[in-house]
């Protein structure tokens, strides 16, 4: 959509999200030359969530879904600078490109888009898990993880995992102002990692932290499970807290 962009990937620093932060409301004008992020499977609550954050912080967003009338529908209940297309469309046109569907469809997804997101930072925050009736679960994944897995799939992206422990109910809480979570955030790549720390720091209440190469997501992506459970015992949205940092 923006051939600008890829330009820009060129160099991390150009996209660096620490540029000011708008205040969260009211939301104020965007430049144009603000960095866009752009949210496969757009239209889940988790898409939107961080979608709805992310924009309120002053970025540029835009929804991606396999029906882009949806992505509009989703894009038109968002504060902020937020609109909707399909994924590739979504792909093109991001800087960085956060994988928000489910784990089901995390595979056919991103072989579709691999030439979209060539060159892209992919920020991927899919939880591999079963549910029956003891809970939740992580399921096993034979490249590691959904991390991982993208990282095969995209070899030309630069994949990062991060925002798995994120609940979107308080990031769609308009009540919420502040997500008070730690972000782990793991990459090889540590201009990248740095990127993705610093648009979580974006959101207010939220903390990024290097959390390890790649190698480490399928532990961070299972500890997904152990959250539910907590939420579940203590009727809570839980985050984490790293100590000591
Ligand atoms: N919910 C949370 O609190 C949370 C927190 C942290 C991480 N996550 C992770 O974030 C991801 C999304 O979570 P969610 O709760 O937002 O999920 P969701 O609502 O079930 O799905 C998100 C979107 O993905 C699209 N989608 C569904 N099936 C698909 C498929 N087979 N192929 C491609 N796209 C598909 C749908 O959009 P369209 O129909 O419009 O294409 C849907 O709106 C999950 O992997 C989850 O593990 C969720």
């Amino acid at each position: 959509m923006n051939g600008c962009q890829d330009d820009r990937m060129s160099d991390p620093a150009a996209v660096d999200p620490t540029t000011p932060v708008a205040p969260a409301t009211p939301v104020a004008p965007v430049a144009p030359a603000t960095p866009v992020v752009a949210v496969l499977g757009g239209t889940g609550e988790q898409g939107r969530g961080l979608a709805r954050r992310l924009a309120m912080s002053g970025l540029r967003v835009v929804l991606g879904s396999r029906d882009p009338a949806r992505a509009v529908a989703a894009a038109a209940g968002l504060p902020g600078e937020v609109s909707g297309t399909d994924n590739a469309g979504a792909a093109t046109a991001g800087a960085l490109v956060v994988v928000a569907v489910p784990w089901t469809g995390h595979r056919e997804l991103l072989l579709s888009l691999a030439d979209e997101l060539s060159g892209k930072i992919v920020i991927d925050c899919v939880n591999p898990l079963g549910f029956d009736k003891q809970g939740a679960y992580a399921l096993p994944v034979p490249e590691g993880s959904a991390a991982e897995q993208a990282q095969v799939l995209l070899p030309a992206s630069r994949v990062v995992a991060a925002f798995h422990h994120v609940s979107a109910v308080l990031l769609l809480d308009e009540t919420v102002d502040t997500v008070d979570t730690d972000v782990l955030v793991l990459g090889d790549d540590r201009a990248v990692t740095d990127l993705v720390q610093a648009l979580a720091d974006r959101i207010p209440g939220m903390r990024g932290i290097y959390g390890g190469r790649l190698r480490n997501a399928h532990q961070v992506e299972a500890l997904t499970a152990n959250l539910i459970s907590v939420n579940h015992r203590y009727r809570a949205h839980a985050g984490l807290r790293v100590t000591d940092v």
